[in-house]
């Protein structure tokens, strides 16, 4: 495997969550991770736990010239871009027939327009260094027992998977090897944004139906050492997907 020591990576939605303990995980590897969100704030925050080998880059993943933008400074900052590991997504969690239509929309703009305009805007970079794409999917998009009333997420999750699939034929000609990570359920932000009622209802389903299976809640850093692992290997070499899920016994209720 190769060393990360020294290499450039831009992560999305690395304010928070995944996001966060992917570049964590990165830097501790001796990379420079330039991080990107929306939240001001809370990029400011995030970059100064990670340490002086991050940097901060204000991006919305749902528009396109913010993100040519972004990925642009990053390479020019960092004089070129080994990798983008694409975590900006978000959900919200209600039954398929009520998903208000702003929400059906922003889940679909997040997490699947944004990752198709992170992958444009880095491929033209990441061939100058054989570089790699690491896209963010969901184990909602293949296991029964994760929270429910998550559909379209699940959806959007599973066209990310077959993007990807796609993506990694159209670019191994340019040396760019690519890879999906389907993360379980990862201690995040991500549930910040549910409506309380809606939550309430989709944790009761959750706990009566689906729960009994469920397979608790993981350490984000795991997932970080996921996506480390996954850009280590030499060029020529590609994980295609890893799901990464917690597996403890949740007692019944
Ligand atoms: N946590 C889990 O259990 C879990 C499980 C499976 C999959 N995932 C996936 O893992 C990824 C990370 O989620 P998380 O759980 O870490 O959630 P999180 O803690 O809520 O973090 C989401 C990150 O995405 C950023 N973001 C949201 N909208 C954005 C936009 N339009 N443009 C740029 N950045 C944006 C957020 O920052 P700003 O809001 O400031 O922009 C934040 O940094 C997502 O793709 C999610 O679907 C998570």
């Amino acid at each position: 495997m190769e060393s990360l020591a020294g290499r450039a990576y831009l992560v999305t939605g690395g304010s928070s969550g995944l996001g966060l303990a992917a570049a964590r995980s990165l830097i501790e590897r001796g990379a420079r991770v330039a991080v990107a969100a929306r939240d001001r704030e809370r990029l400011t925050k995030a970059v100064e736990v990670l340490g002086a080998s991050a940097f901060p880059v204000s991006m919305d993943v749902t528009d396109k010239g913010s993100v040519d933008s972004g990925l642009a400074l990053a390479a020019q900052d960092f004089g070129g871009l080994d990798g983008i590991v694409t975590c900006a997504g978000l959900t919200f969690a209600y039954p398929i027939e009520t998903l208000p239509e702003a929400r059906l929309r922003h889940i679909v703009d997040v997490s699947l327009i944004g990752t198709v305009f992170c992958c444009q805007a880095a491929i033209p970079l990441l061939r100058e260094r054989r570089g790699r794409i690491i896209t963010v999917s969901s184990a909602s998009a293949r296991h029964r027992e994760e929270f429910p009333h998550m559909g379209i997420y699940a959806a959007v999750k599973a066209a990310v998977e077959r993007l990807t699939a796609e993506l990694r034929d159209e670019v191994k000609r340019d040396g760019i090897g690519v890879t999906c990570i389907s993360p379980g359920a990862f201690e995040s932000e991500i549930a910040g944004n549910f409506d309380p009622d809606e939550m309430v209802t989709a944790y009761q389903i959750w706990v009566r139906e689906r729960g009994p299976d469920s397979d608790g809640v993981g350490d984000p850093r795991y997932f970080g050492e996921a996506v480390a692992h996954a850009l280590s290997y030499p060029p020529g070499m590609a994980v295609d997907f890893m799901e990464v899920r917690p597996n403890v016994p949740t007692p019944k209720v």
